[in-house]
């Protein structure tokens, strides 16, 4: 079931307003919705389809097509740990199980206080500073398994 979130009407008419409600700019009004709520809520599709008159499944192809837009719930914090190659050899996977424990969730799944979101990624261009963890886009090197939970631990104190 999906949580209860806050959508504010204003915010998403002002995206869409940024592009002048353009069905070309669809892609990047979805983007910038995305990045306020980490996915497309349900609520804010409503509001794309009644403001563009676009159809509903215009909306779910491009999500689909382009998997930067999540269509389900995701935590205020995306936990993105790099396991490209050069983060494998030093010790991701380790990363990833010791924030699963930490998080109390699976690779893929959310807190259920939608805190936290777990997600392994490819590399994200940063090698050298490898093992490599992103926290909404702030990237953090040169983790083990122990410093990446206290990096972790240390946005709950930005919660609100
Ligand atoms: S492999 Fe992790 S940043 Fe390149």
């Amino acid at each position: 079931m999906e949580n209860s979130i806050d959508i504010d009407r204003q915010k998403i008419d002002e995206i869409i307003e940024r592009y002048k409600g353009s069905p070309e700019s669809l892609l990047m009004i979805m983007q910038d919705i995305s990045d306020v709520y980490n996915y497309l809520p349900k609520e804010a599709i409503s509001i794309l389809t009644e403001k563009m008159s676009i159809r509903e499944s215009l909306i779910y192809s491009v999500a689909t097509f382009y998997k930067t837009i999540s269509l389900e719930p995701r935590g205020k914090f995306i936990v993105s740990v790099c396991t490209g190659t050069a983060c494998h050899v030093r010790g991701a996977e380790k990363i990833v199980d010791a924030l699963q424990e930490d998080l109390g969730i699976k690779e893929g799944q959310t807190t259920d206080d939608s805190l936290f979101t777990l997600e392994a990624v490819r590399c994200i261009g940063c090698c050298a500073s490898g093992p490599v963890i992103t926290v909404n886009k702030e990237i953090h090197g040169g983790l083990d398994r122990y410093s990446a939970v206290k990096v972790v631990d240390g946005y709950r104190g930005h919660a609100s």
